[in-house]
């Protein structure tokens, strides 16, 4: 039985063969992985990106971050890295905290950050990693759901030149709870526990990480990942699909705060020892030059970007782009949002120069790790594909939306058990083509995805409908140039507002969402209406809205749909409405 093959991920048949082997069997498949992976069957994270790597090598540069101004470079070494992580764990030692216990990080993308993370699993503790870029509001509540006895941060950071005070931050979200905050600032000055030369004994099965998503409900949802699969599966789909050797340098610029921050920046690169390159400012600050520039000075083999980004620097030009050479790139990635074909044609040409395949990879925080992707071989990349499953995946379509027909690989979140059914609903719509390739189409449930920020449309509601104005709203998705999406929400006030309120209630809408949830949630428009359309249910018909929105009118719409609207008449007035929509 072939498992394993150097071209695995390139020659359609030997990916083909190792596809089919995985299927019929997959436990022989995932166990064959597991014991070469992991020789030494320990799943301690902090264990296997450090104490296996300093072993190998003490003095390979393990974390290449850059900053926010032009002039701020630290390089840091394996060695260096593992004395970091075992003094932060050394103070959460200190602080009581032992296996089984939930700590938050709320951190920029700097090396203590992912130290952090690595301290945590270093004595077994669960992180909780909360993107810094949330408000206080968000921050208190998911600290006080997780149950966290410590916040790691630090006291201020710069992203795009403007200064965020963590700190301050953190302070205001715990207020009287009973939380500890540590300030990893000072890590050089932590002294060492001898506690923490060790590393916690942790199990497969036992949880080694959570993390907040938005879902169709109104509160985020706490998603679970497992020692052993987790870190079997995120090391198996990088190993594959960025086909990594030993020496490649791995930039990806997603955010510890999400997701690929988790499994593409820190657990499967460190995990085979490579060297990262971590950036903490945004890609147009003070130019859009600062991507190619990094790229150029660390001679970075693999880019993993996301297509906000690559919309965004496209549409600049390419006077910075000639400016650097990016010769050394091998292997370019996208994730979070569907691509659009200029995008990607832009991204293989001018970036890419045609030599490099694009992995537009699909998939989310509940599956661990990425679950499409294309093959790598050049003459067969189809623009905004996703395409093939990756091995011990079986997706399908059902009703326009993409399932997967079976749950056993082991990246999945721990949350989903074969008890609720087979097949895993992914909320994403797809299609499939002839040659059984995968496109995703955007989200089909009630989830919007703004610049790749996953954003539960309830969650935005919720925060709406508190306004003493408001009398319902109803927040969707309108696409953007560049954004991809953006969040047009539509209101029924209380009393009919002059054009003066409707003004002053759009402001505090927007600044109310940004206390609550964040700077990332915030709205494109606000549209002031008399009545949403509704079903006799009452349920709000959101693709009215949504084909309103987008400005296709709804003279494409079958008659079902308006004849399941109590009052279709509120249409006119919604057409009508949406002329007048107030922009932030
Ligand atoms: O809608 C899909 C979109 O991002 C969602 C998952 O979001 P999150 O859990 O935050 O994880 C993002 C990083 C893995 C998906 O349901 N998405 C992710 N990748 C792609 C995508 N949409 C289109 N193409 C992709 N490659």
């Amino acid at each position: 039985m072939l498992f394993d093959h150097e071209l695995a991920w390139k020659d359609p048949s030997i990916y083909r063969e190792i596809y089919a082997n995985s299927i019929a069997s997959p436990e022989k498949f995932w166990e064959y992985h597991c014991s070469k992976l992991f020789p030494e069957q320990v799943f301690n994270a902090s264990f296997n990106c450090l104490d296996r790597n300093v072993k190998k090598n003490p003095n390979k540069t393990a974390i290449v971050w850059y900053g926010d101004e032009y002039c701020e470079r630290r390089e840091i070494t394996y060695i260096k890295l593992l004395e970091m992580t075992q003094k932060i764990a050394s103070e959460l030692i200190r602080r009581g905290i032992r296996k089984g216990d939930s700590v938050t990080i709320c951190m920029p993308m700097i090396p203590e950050s992912i130290a952090a993370m690595l301290a945590c699993c270093r004595v077994g503790a669960v992180h909780n990693v909360v993107f810094s870029g949330f408000s206080s509001a968000a921050l208190s509540e998911r600290i006080f759901r997780s149950s966290s006895k410590v916040v790691i941060t630090v006291t201020t950071s710069s992203r795009g030149g403007k200064i965020i005070p963590l700190l301050k931050n953190v302070l205001n979200a715990i207020n009287d709870m009973n939380v500890e905050v540590l300030l990893a600032d000072y890590v050089d000055d932590f002294s060492l526990d001898e506690r923490a030369i060790c590393y916690a004994d942790m199990k497969y099965n036992d949880t080694m990480f959570t993390l907040y998503t938005s879902g169709s409900t109104k509160e985020p949802k706490r998603i679970f990942h497992t020692c052993g699969g987790y870190q079997l599966y995120s090391a198996m789909t990088f190993k594959y699909i960025f086909d990594i050797k030993e020496d490649d340098v791995h930039f990806c610029t997603s955010d510890i705060g999400w997701i690929t921050g988790h499994s593409y920046i820190t657990y499967a690169p460190l995990f085979f020892g490579l060297k990262l390159v971590i950036f903490s400012g945004t890609p147009m600050y003070p130019n859009g030059g600062r991507y190619w520039e990094i790229i150029d000075d660390e001679k970075v083999t693999i880019l993993y970007s996301a297509p906000t980004a690559i919309r965004c620097l496209a549409s600049l030009g390419d006077e910075q782009l000639n400016r650097y050479n990016l010769s050394s790139l091998r292997v370019l990635g996208c994730v979070g949002e569907p691509m659009n074909e200029s995008a990607w044609q832009w991204y293989f040409e001018n970036i890419g120069k045609k030599r490099c395949p694009i992995m537009d990879t699909w998939w989310q925080t509940e599956t661990g790790g990425i679950i499409l992707a294309p093959l790598h071989n050049i003459e067969y990349q189809k623009p905004c594909f996703a395409s093939k499953p990756f091995f011990g995946i079986i997706p399908g379509i059902e009703n326009d939306e993409l399932i997967i027909k079976n749950k056993n690989w082991p990246g999945l979140s721990s949350n989903f058990s074969k008890n609720d059914g087979e097949i895993y609903h992914t909320g994403d719509k797809a299609m499939i083509d002839n040659d059984g390739d995968f496109r995703i189409l955007g989200r089909i449930d009630d989830v919007v995805n703004i610049c790749g920020h996953r954003l539960g449309t309830s969650e935005v509601e919720s925060v709406v409908n508190t306004l003493g104005e408001i009398e319902e709203s109803a927040a969707i998705g309108i696409p953007h140039r560049i954004k991809g999406q953006v969040l047009c929400i539509f209101v029924t006030t209380t009393t009919d507002l002059t054009d003066e309120q409707k003004k002053s209630v759009t402001e505090e809408i927007s600044s109310r969402i940004r206390q609550d949830i964040g700077a990332i949630a915030k709205p494109d428009r606000v549209v002031f209406i008399h009545e949403l359309p509704k079903t006799r249910s009452g349920k709000i018909k959101r693709n009215i809205l949504k084909a309103i929105g987008e400005s296709k009118g709804v003279i494409s719409y079958n008659g079902k749909d308006l004849d399941s609207v109590i009052n279709p008449a509120c249409i006119k007035d919604i057409e009508k409405s949406i002329k007048y929509a107030i922009r932030v």
